[in-house]
């Protein structure tokens, strides 16, 4: 008990309150669309990765490298502190401004990965900008076969010339525009102190990168609409230098067998060191990939060492002398808080010149050729999952995880730690263009097994054991391993293998865009039966993640295990 104390007092407790997995999906799968190489796809969604890790990674005072070392520049890039409308449009137009530096940089030189590496990074703080404000509650919605994705920030100011005045006389709504706030606005922007409630967790705040957060699905389409609209600008910037460097990226490779291995061992840090961190680490949630209910303090203190000591190209981009994200950083994105105030009173005001100059260089998602906007998601949410007891022998405490292919497009959800029955909350997206007829699904159930592992496979059918079924997009209908319309609900499919094993789900599908727009006497829908977390009606904080809260006595004792190999690998002399 002691040890536990000592090492707490070392660690900052953290900011870590948002997830990574639905960053990596939406990046792929933007890239997957525009026709990037799975390779390039796992590059910038690594970067993007990092923008996270290298943000707030506690060390040990530097001695210990637990973590990698803590890049406060990048601890910038996270749409922090962003109180109201003007902090958040003058925050947004020095980043554009930053991101077309930086890329035409990189282009110039002909540099692909750090292109790529500024595509991944840059694009992060844009998604923020919609995922982790209340901008999905300042639209409205009407159907639950959509989204209504139309006007992005600059959408909204490229209609008002520029004008954030403009802008807020024609759409008042986006006065209320707030992003979490710690302490107020004359503190620090940072957000690695400890102590107050700051980016809130799975019970309460303002984010919504999780499929347990209220408004998941809406914030979820808007981010994925501001990724698809911030590459296309990344791709144009770069192109004005350098004709050849987005089609360079697009069909990049590996250079050889190292650097293919270290770009799978960095896709997988991501994905293990997010969802095995716990709350004892971390002081909030249990998992940071994709919801509660996947922290594994034994994982992580072996993924985080191995992540730490990896030294590959990507981590030497960032942690190198000349590290790939400083133009990025120049000038802080903040820079209005000393610059842009009001003599008087203190206000900050618009910084009218960057704002102007931002949206003169950026074509808005709304003035995109149609191909890029007319696409629509499949959702397939898994409600259920029994495990048989034929597993005993082989895997001691199951943390299932699901893999779920679109077309061989992979996404991966959170291991459920210590579960053999759960009702998950694992929300599986892609969109597609909405030509696509038949897509293929292929769902394989895997178990972490040990930690730090891909694990193995708990068997959903017979045979090959992994369920294959294609859906056809017009009808929603199933054929395959899995028939018939089991879109909502009340039309859940079930599959059962062979020694009892079984899994629930439904898939659907959504337009990107509602083809009429909403007017103002219509009534908002609240609940779609058919959206991540519909079975639990309308909620508001916290019912997704008390489903697995019930279990934590499972992970406290995995806590205990998992300290004592974490104090074994920093080999840490604690306080005597
Ligand atoms: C959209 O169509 C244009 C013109 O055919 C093409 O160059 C571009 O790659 C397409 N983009 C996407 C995202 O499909
Ligand atoms: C748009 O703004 C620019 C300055 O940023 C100005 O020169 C131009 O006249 C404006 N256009 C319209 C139509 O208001
Ligand atoms: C604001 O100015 C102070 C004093 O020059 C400086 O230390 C700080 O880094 C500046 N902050 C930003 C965000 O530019
Ligand atoms: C799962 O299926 C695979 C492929 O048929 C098989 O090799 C494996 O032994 C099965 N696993 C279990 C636990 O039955
Ligand atoms: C489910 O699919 C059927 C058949 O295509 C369709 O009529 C129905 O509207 C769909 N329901 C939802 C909620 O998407
Ligand atoms: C899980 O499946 C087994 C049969 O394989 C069944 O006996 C058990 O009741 C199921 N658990 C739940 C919670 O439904």
């Amino acid at each position: 008990m002691r040890s536990q104390l000592a090492l707490q007092l070392l660690l900052p407790v953290s900011i870590w309150g948002f997830d990574t997995g639905p960053h990596n999906d939406m990046t792929r799968n933007v890239l997957e669309n525009f026709g990037y190489s799975k390779s390039a796809q796992d590059v910038i969604s690594v970067a993007n990765w990092f923008t996270d890790v290298y943000a707030f990674a506690p060390n040990f005072g530097n001695k210990v490298g637990v973590l990698p070392n803590h890049i406060l520049p990048l601890e910038e890039m996270h749409c922090n502190n962003l109180y109201n409308i003007v902090y958040g449009v003058n925050y947004a137009s020095q980043h554009v401004l930053n991101t077309r530096n930086a890329v035409r940089d990189a282009a110039s030189r002909g540099d692909t990965l750090a292109f790529m590496a500024l595509m991944g990074t840059s694009v992060h703080l844009y998604q923020d900008f919609y995922a982790h404000s209340n901008w999905a509650e300042l639209q409205l919605t009407h159907d639950c076969d959509c989204y209504l994705v139309d006007r992005t920030l600059f959408s909204h100011l490229k209609v008002a010339n520029g004008s954030l005045d403009a802008m807020l006389d024609a759409n008042p709504q986006l006065n209320a525009y707030t992003t979490y706030q710690w302490k107020g606005p004359e503190d620090p922007y940072f957000n690695i102190f400890p102590g107050t409630l700051q980016h809130g967790d799975y019970c309460n705040g303002i984010n919504h990168d999780s499929a347990v957060r209220p408004n998941f699905e809406e914030a979820y389409a808007w981010a994925y609409g501001a990724t698809t609209e911030w590459i296309a600008n990344v791709e144009r910037w770069a192109r004005e230098v350098n004709p050849n460097i987005v089609e360079n990226a697009k069909a990049w490779q590996p250079a050889d067998d190292t650097q293919r291995t270290q770009l799978q061992d960095n896709q997988n840090h991501a994905f293990e060191v997010s969802y095995s961190t716990t709350a004892w680490i971390f002081g909030e949630d249990n998992g940071h990939w994709k919801g509660s209910g996947s922290g594994d303090l034994t994982t992580f203190a072996a993924s985080t060492a191995k992540f730490s000591s990896s030294n590959t190209f990507l981590t030497n981009l960032y942690t190198g002398s000349n590290p790939v994200w400083y133009l990025l950083s120049e000038p802080s994105p903040y820079r209005f808080l000393n610059d842009s105030r009001d003599p008087q009173s203190g206000d900050v005001l618009p910084d009218q010149q960057t704002i102007s100059q931002a949206t003169s260089y950026f074509t808005p998602l709304s003035s995109l050729p149609s191909n890029y906007t007319d696409v629509k998601a499949i959702v397939l949410r898994t409600t259920e999952f029994n495990i048989s007891s034929s597993y005993e022998g082989l895997i001691s405490r199951p943390n299932p995880y699901a893999v779920v292919e679109f077309d061989g497009w992979r996404t991966r959800e959170a291991p459920m730690h210590g579960q053999r029955y759960l009702k998950p909350w694992w929300t599986s997206i892609r969109f597609y263009p909405s030509s696509a007829r038949g897509v293929n699904i292929v769902y394989t159930l895997m178990d972490t097994a040990a930690s730090n592992s891909q694990g193995k496979q708990i068997n959903i059918t017979s045979g090959e054991g992994k369920l294959r079924f294609t859906l056809n997009t017009e009808d929603n209908t199933l054929t395959g391993g899995v028939t018939g319309v089991h879109n909502t609900t009340d039309s859940i499919a079930t599959v059962t293998a062979p020694d009892g094993t079984s899994l629930k789900f439904f898939v659907d599908t959504r337009q990107f865009i509602c083809s009429n727009s909403m007017d103002a006497n219509e009534l908002r829908v609240s609940f779609c039966k058919n959206t991540a977390y519909g079975e639990l009606g309308v909620f508001s904080d916290c019912e997704g993640s008390r489903q697995v809260w019930d279990h934590s006595a499972a992970v406290r004792a995995g806590v205990r295990v998992g300290m004592l190999v974490l104090v074994g690998l920093v080999g840490l002399v604690l306080i005597v």
